[in-house]
């Protein structure tokens, strides 16, 4: 501020002695001061603190790259009072690429490239250090890992194809992070700790959800949150061809030596990256926040066996296009829902395992606004509480909307 006031003294004296309108000219420029302040706190969501990216060190030599090469990174926000020794690891969604081209498109944006990365808030109301916003997580450990590779932090190929220059190696981002958490940030001590993520992030945390489990043998509550991330493969949907959405994500990353045993022995392992086949062999408590009209999953990995691409697309989309499916469409919507519920009762019976299946029609449910703390509730709960609830222990949380057989609106 000083070195402005003495810039704007000179430049006032300059002026001054020009045209003698120098207490005008100060007033326009505090004038501009005062809305680029109000710009920059308006930007600024929240009182929360503005946090770093934290390149893991050397994060050449570890090979914890995104798709370009660039480091992994990750945002952490200290836990504080009786939070300090608990931790929550958050994994975002981005999506997969299964191809060259995907792959490469992705090093153009944040979800294959940490070049750009920036300073941020965590938003995401779960991840806010707010007590009346987030009672039960507040002063816990949080830690943000940046999405750059792809294929939800499961692939480990040494590799690098001079040509395409394309590095495939979450999983060394995920270890990266958790070693350094471990070595430089006090979760060796960690009491309680949480592996969650939406989306990509979601099936992220499913997948590597006994991994994180095993970084910590001492915590004496490791479990893992998953929303949006139950993908189903819905090879039974009637009016729908049966695909196998993540077959070309699984073999171009070669993933197949990291995905449970137990399920590449009797399925092909593009299988094995559904939660259906593997959910029964995790051993963690998980806690599976999905809607049964994922509309994700409705608009790309359906597809309807008349075919008509773009009539499918204005369907299901938003909430307002529903208005313009067909009859056939509509039904296929609430097959799906069927079809979702049946494969997640397909699961082995674990009373560990938590659920909050909603009917909204979103992805993301945790992002959905109002819904953390808000409406929809099922069974009198908000998400904020069901997670609460369940992670805690004070009551077992198994909500499933069965009061709405088509989408509602979140
Ligand atoms: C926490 O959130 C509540 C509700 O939005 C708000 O009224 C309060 O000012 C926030 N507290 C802090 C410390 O930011
Ligand atoms: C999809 O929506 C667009 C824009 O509303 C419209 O022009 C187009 O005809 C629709 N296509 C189909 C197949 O319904
Ligand atoms: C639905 O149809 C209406 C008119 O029939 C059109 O204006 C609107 O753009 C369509 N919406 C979508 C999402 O396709
Ligand atoms: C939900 O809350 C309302 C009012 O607080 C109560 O009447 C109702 O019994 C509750 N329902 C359930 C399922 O707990």
């Amino acid at each position: 501020m000083s070195v402005f006031m003495e810039c704007s003294a000179l430049f006032c004296w300059k002026i001054n002695h020009r045209m003698n309108t120098c207490s005008q000219i100060k007033a326009i420029l505090w004038l501009g001061i005062v809305v680029c302040l109000f710009t920059l706190i308006k930007s600024q969501a929240t009182d929360d603190p503005l946090l770093d990216v934290i390149f893991i060190t050397d994060a050449a030599a570890k090979g914890a790259l995104c798709l370009d090469g660039s480091p992994g990174a990750y945002y952490f926000s200290p836990g504080f009072d009786d939070g300090v020794d608990n931790w929550i690891v958050y994994l975002p969604g981005g999506a997969w690429c299964g191809s060259v081209g995907g792959c490469l498109e992705k090093t153009k944006n944040p979800r294959g490239s940490n070049i750009n990365a920036e300073p941020t808030q965590l938003a995401l109301p779960f991840l806010r250090p707010n007590k009346t916003i987030n009672p039960d997580f507040y002063n816990w450990n949080k830690v943000f890992i940046l999405y750059c590779d792809g294929a939800s932090f499961m692939a480990d190929i040494d590799a690098v194809d001079p040509e395409t220059k394309l590095y495939f190696r979450g999983r060394r981002i995920f270890t990266s992070v958790i070693e350094e958490l471990m070595a430089t940030k006090g979760m060796a001590n960690a009491a309680n700790a949480l592996l969650a993520g939406d989306s990509a992030g979601g099936l992220a945390t499913v997948l590597n959800c006994d991994r994180f489990r095993s970084f910590l043998p001492n915590a004496c509550r490791v479990k893992c949150y998953t929303d949006s991330g139950f993908f189903i493969q819905a090879k039974n949907l009637p009016g729908t061809l049966a695909t196998n959405y993540f077959a070309p994500i699984v073999a171009f990353h070669e993933l197949a030596d990291y995905l449970p045993k137990s399920c590449t022995q009797r399925l092909g392992a593009g299988l094995c990256f559904y939660p259906e086949n593997v959910g029964g062999d995790i051993q963690t408590p998980l806690f599976i926040v999905n809607s049964d009209f994922d509309t994700y999953q409705l608009v790309n990995f359906i597809h309807p066996n008349q075919p008509d691409e773009e009539g499918w697309k204005n369907c299901t989309s938003t909430f307002t296009g529903l208005r313009n499916c067909t009859t056939n469409q509509l039904q296929i919507i609430r097959d799906f829902r069927t079809t979702f519920l049946n494969t997640l009762e397909g699961l082995d019976d674990n009373p560990s395992r938590g659920l909050f299946i909603s009917s909204c029609y979103v992805h993301d449910i945790i992002y959905t606004p109002g819904s953390w703390q808000g409406t929809p509730t099922f069974q009198n709960k908000t998400i904020q509480q069901a997670i609460g609830d369940w992670y805690f222990e004070r009551n077992s949380v198994q909500i499933i909307d069965t009061e709405h057989s088509s989408p509602i609106r979140c």
